[in-house]
This record gives structure tokens, C-alpha cells and sequence, in this order.
């Protein structure tokens, strides 16, 4: 079976728990804060809740460094809570997706602790672990976040291998206790009811078993410096080539097989990776029901998303269900990127247009819908996000930078604290999130207090909350824009223009997304108004020709 409709049909919101609502008044997001929170999200119309981590950890990664992959971690509740969410969740005909982080646990998970504490407990092997050679590692790989890959543990004189962080070791996924471990994991929560899994890093679960070399002199560090300064080539040929042994390997197509069957034990349920190659889809059935297409974020000009778009219809098996995004909680927020200085409302309106328009499932990040921006740390000591840190020091120590310029840059281009900010929901202290006083565990945007924030814009129809409401609510209306095909039209020029249709109905999307005024001409003379920025308004007939405004939306349904 392909992606279930409740998932064709959904509009999905990402929810980061730490930072988007405080029941409790401690300064950190939690799931009862969750809860009191879904009349909103069901006002809003989203109807699918994807939550990063929240099980128990030591926050190095801010969850994805899991300790126990069963339970609640105390700073978010309990299961009885969880519970309660998953049953009020379905009430509402609102799904749950869970953030699943297979690749590696926390290093100070009780099977890690176990692994590292002798060379024969039956842990042991639960990660992997290689004696060095000639006094060094075993062999050239290097973690994407510094240094060699392989982290030497003075208790048994060997090395285990970790991809991210030194504190999150890789779990050894040939080890057939290992997959069944996490195997059970799923279905314990499968079990309890939720609706499917957003699968972390995925890519990474397999490494050659040869421990063939990268024989790669870059590092891999420079390398990913590189890409997060923007100075990589798009393809990110070099860091993908560094790391040909680390990660997507051909394994991976049989694993992933292996769990589409273990969640196809259940009805209805969908796995959703973190990853864009649409290899991924196996045959269209039989392996992720969704991947992301994330090619769309850098791609935001019409001639680019064309081609993009037509070259990933192109590689798409039939079955194959996209996810489309403009940001997450390891990107900057979609308006801070998109803004041009002069135009950013209409640019990051166009951006959700975008998404909410293209066949696939959209998925909003947390406070996107109120034009929530980046908020930079004001310090290094203030940074939570240990890649900000890492950053800093890696550009200072490899790159000579003086302490100002790596200080910006960490801070603004790598540290991922400006995009996970508390979330606003009104112009009251702490923008609403904690009570007065509290010291929340990321400072604060100041900007709710300039309109910024979910109450003042609730009572506002110009608001970008009304807005996305509004596309969502369109969405929901139109069969075709939900789940219709997608006819991309070959135009020259600015708009990017495609149609979405089914057997009973047709809908053309324009989007100008050129800070000019653009023309566009079609044959269809009976269009009729959905949705427009511009001058047109419901019902209304349009012409032959049209002049769009920059970044203009405007979409119509033909009648004939
Ligand atoms: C994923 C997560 C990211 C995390 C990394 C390591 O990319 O989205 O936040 O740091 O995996 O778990
Ligand atoms: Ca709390």
C-alpha cells in the first residue's frame, strides 16, 4: 500500500517540545503544554504533529542523544501524559508522528555504558569497536562534527565510532540485537498508538565493514565548514565523496524494507526519512512512504524550481509521496532566509504558498505560521547548541579567524539556537511561553512585542497567521490541490506556474516569485478565482492574460 490518505491528505506541523509551550512554568516546553495547545493547532488546521525527541537524555543534542528510548524525559512529562496527548491528539482526528533516532544513542545510555564497560559484556558489541593501528585510529574516517570519527575509551584500549558527536556513539545495525532492540522500540510505540515515525539521520546507520579508507586528505570538518558558510558547491560532491564509506550504503534498501513491513503490521501508519534521495522510496511501496525535497529550499526562483521539480517528478517512483518544507530546528526559519530586506513578507508568504500548493504533504515548523525570524545568541557562553560551540572553535583554531568574525558567524550561520527559540503566542511577558520572571531555557525574540505572536494576530486578517490559515483551509477545500497530479508549464519568465489536477478537477497555481512585475498568458478562458494577493477575488473570472505583481500568488480553478 502506498502513503495512507490521512497522510496525503494532512498538513503537518513540526513541533519542537522544548520550545513550544511551558504548562508547567519552568522555563522548558513539555507535552501537557502540548495538549493545551491543540485547539489551536486544530483552529489552525494542521492536522498532523510531528514532535522532535523527548525521551529521556542528557540534552547534549537537545534529544537527539536518547538515553532511553521508552520513556518521557522528566523536563517533558510522563507517558501517562503522552497518552493522554496520542488520545486527545485522535479526538481531534489529529495525528502523531514521533522523532525516532536510530543511528546512535547517548553515550550515557544504560546499553552504551554496558558496551564500553569490557571488552565481553554482551553489550559489547552493540556499537563498534576496533583497536587502532600503528598508535592511531583504525582508520581515516572523521565525524562531521571535528575530528576522526573514532573516539579511543581508555577502559578497554580500544576505539568506538561515532558519525556525530563524541557523545552519541553509532549503534552497530549488523548486529541483528540491535535491530530487533530498536524493532521493538517501534512497535512499543506503534503500539501505543502513534500514527508513524520522522526517522533521524538515517543515512548513516551502515558503515563499510571493510573500514575501507576515504583516502580523502580534506577533512571532513573543513568540508562541512564549508557547506554551513555557503562556500560548497551545491551538489556537495567533495563531502558526499568524503564520506562514501560512512554513509547510504546499498544496505540500507533491505532495512528499510525490513521495518516498512514492521510498521505495515499496523494500519495506516507512515515512515517519514530524514533524507532526500528518492532511492528511498524503493519501488514506490515497499520501503519510506515520504522522504523530504529539500532541493526545494535553495531552489526559490522559478527557472531553478522548474527544473528542480521536473527533474525530481522525473526520478520519483510512481507511489512515491514528497514532503515539502522550508525549514526545520536545524535550519534558519524560512522568513529570516528568504528575506530580501525589502519584500520579506511577501517572500516568506510565497514560501508556504509553495509548500502548500506542490503535491506532497507540507510541513510547517513551529511559529512559521506567525513569521517567527531567527534570533541570534548574543554571546559564545550563551550558546546551547553544541555545534554553535564547535563551530567557533573550529573556525578559530583551523581557520585562524579572529574571535569577533567567528563569533558571527557561529552564531548566526551554524548555531542552531536562533531557530528554536520559544514560540510567541502573545504579547505578554515571555511572550506567553513561561510565566513572568522565568528564565526560559532560550532567550526570548523581543520582536512579540511587535506583532509578532499568535494572539495578535489571530484577531488580524492581513496577519500571516490568517494567511496560512487560509491556504490551509483552500488545501482542505479542493481535492485536486491535495491530492491531484502536478503538470509543471513550461513558461519562460519569473512565475513559476503548474497545475493540479484530478478526473473532476483542475486548478492552476501561479507563484511570482520575482521581485517583478511579471506577465503570464494561458488559453484556459475560464478560470476562475480560488485565491489571489493581488486585485482578483473569489468567484472572479480572469482573462487571457495576467499581470502579476511581485511575488504574487494567485490561483484559480477552471470550470470547464
Ligand atoms: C539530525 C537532527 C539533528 C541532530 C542530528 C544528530 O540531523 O535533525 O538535530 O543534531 O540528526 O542526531
Ligand atoms: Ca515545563
Amino acid at each position: 500500500m502506498t502513503a495512507p490518505a490521512w497522510w496525503k491528505n494532512g498538513v503537518c506541523y513540526q513541533i519542537y517540545p522544548r520550545s513550544f509551550a511551558d504548562s508547567n512554568g519552568d522555563g522548558i516546553g513539555d507535552l501537557r503544554g502540548i495538549l493545551e495547545k491543540l485547539d489551536y493547532l486544530q483552529w489552525l488546521g494542521v492536522n498532523v504533529l510531528w514532535i522532535s525527541p523527548f525521551y529521556p537524555s542528557p540534552q547534549f543534542d537537545w534529544g537527539y542523544d536518547v538515553s532511553d528510548y521508552t520513556d518521557i524525559d522528566p523536563d517533558y512529562g510522563t507517558l501517562a501524559d503522552f497518552d493522554q496527548l496520542i488520545q486527545e491528539a485522535h479526538q481531534r482526528g489529529m495525528r502523531i508522528l514521533l522523532d525516532l533516532v536510530l543511528n546512535h544513542t547517548s553515550d550515557l545510555h544504560v546499553w552504551f555504558q554496558q558496551s564500553r564497560s569490557s571488552r565481553d559484556n554482551p553489550y559489547r558489541d552493540w556499537y563498534i569497536w576496533q583497536d587502532g593501528v600503528n598508535g592511531g585510529p583504525p582508520n581515516d574516517w572523521e565525524s562531521l562534527f571535528g575530528g576522526s570519527a573514532w573516539q579511543f575509551d581508555e577502559q578497554t584500549g580500544q576505539y568506538y565510532y561515532h558519525y556525530f558527536f563524541a557523545e552519541q556513539p553509532d549503534l552497530n545495525w549488523r548486529n541483528p540485537e540491535v535491530k530487533e532492540a530498536m524493532f521493538n522500540v517501534s512497535r512499543f510505540w506503534l503500539d501505543r498508538g502513534v500514527d508513524g515515525f520522522r526517522l533521524d539521520a538515517l543515512d548513516t546507520i551502515y558503515e563499510d565493514p571493510n573500514l575501507r579508507n576515504s583516502q580523502i586528505d580534506t577533512s571532513l570538518e573543513d568540508l562541512f565548514i564549508d557547506f554551513r558558510l555557503g562556500l560548497a558547491d551545491p551538489e556537495l560532491s567533495a563531502l558526499r565523496q568524503k564520506i562514501r564509506y560512512q554513509h547510504d550504503l546499498p544496505e540500507m534498501h533491505d532495512l528499510m524494507k525490513e521495518l516498512r513491513s514492521l510498521v505495515d503490521q499496523y494500519e495506516n501508519r507512515v515512515l517519514l526519512g530524514e533524507l532526500e534521495q528518492p532511492s528511498y522510496y524503493g519501488n514506490g511501496a515497499d520501503e519510506l512512504h515520504s522522504v523530504f525535497n529539500f532541493s526545494l529550499i535553495g531552489a526559490m526562483h522559478a527557472p531553478r524550481l522548474r527544473k528542480v521539480l521536473t527533474e525530481r517528478l522525473s526520478e520519483l517512483p510512481q507511489g512515491a509521496w514528497e514532503c515539502n518544507t522550508m525549514s526545520n530546528h536545524d535550519r534558519p526559519r524560512s522568513f529570516t532566509y528568504f528575506s530580501d530586506g525589502a519584500q520579506n513578507k511577501s517572500r516568506a508568504r510565497l514560501a508556504l504558498a509553495l509548500i502548500m500548493f506542490l503535491q506532497g504533504t507540507p510541513v510547517i515548523y513551529y511559529g512559521e505560521e506567525i513569521g517567527m525570524q531567527d534570533f541570534y545568541p548574543q554571546s559564545v557562553e550563551q550558546f546551547r547548541d553544541q555545534l554553535g560551540t564547535w563551530m567557533y572553535n573550529a573556525l578559530r583554531t583551523r581557520r585562524g579567524i579572529s574571535h569577533t568574525d567567528a563569533f558571527e558567524i557561529a552564531a548566526n550561520k551554524v548555531c542552531r539556537d536562533c531557530c528554536r527559540t520559544p514560540m510567541q503566542w502573545e504579547n505578554a511577558p515571555n511572550a506567553g511561553f513561561s510565566p513572568l520572571g522565568i528564565d526560559t531555557w532560550l532567550p526570548i525574540n523581543p520582536d512579540y512585542k511587535a506583532g509578532i505572536n499568535v494572539e495578535e494576530q489571530r484577531g488580524n486578517p492581513d496577519s500571516m497567521l490568517m494567511f496560512l490559515r487560509q491556504l490551509v483551509q483552500i488545501r482542505q477545500t479542493y481535492p485536486a490541490i491535495r491530492l491531484g497530479s502536478m503538470e509543471i508549464l513550461h513558461n519562460e519568465g519569473g512565475i513559476l506556474a503548474f497545475w493540479r489536477k484530478t478526473s473532476e478537477q483542475s486548478c492552476l497555481i501561479l507563484l511570482n516569485m520575482s521581485a517583478a512585475q511579471e506577465e503570464f498568458t494561458q488559453n484556459n478562458d475560464n478560470l476562475r478565482t480560488i485565491f489571489n494577493t493581488g486585485r482578483f477575488t473569489q468567484g472572479d473570472k480572469v482573462g487571457i492574460n495576467l499581470t502579476l505583481q511581485p511575488y504574487e500568488i494567485f490561483i484559480a480553478e477552471s470550470t470547464r
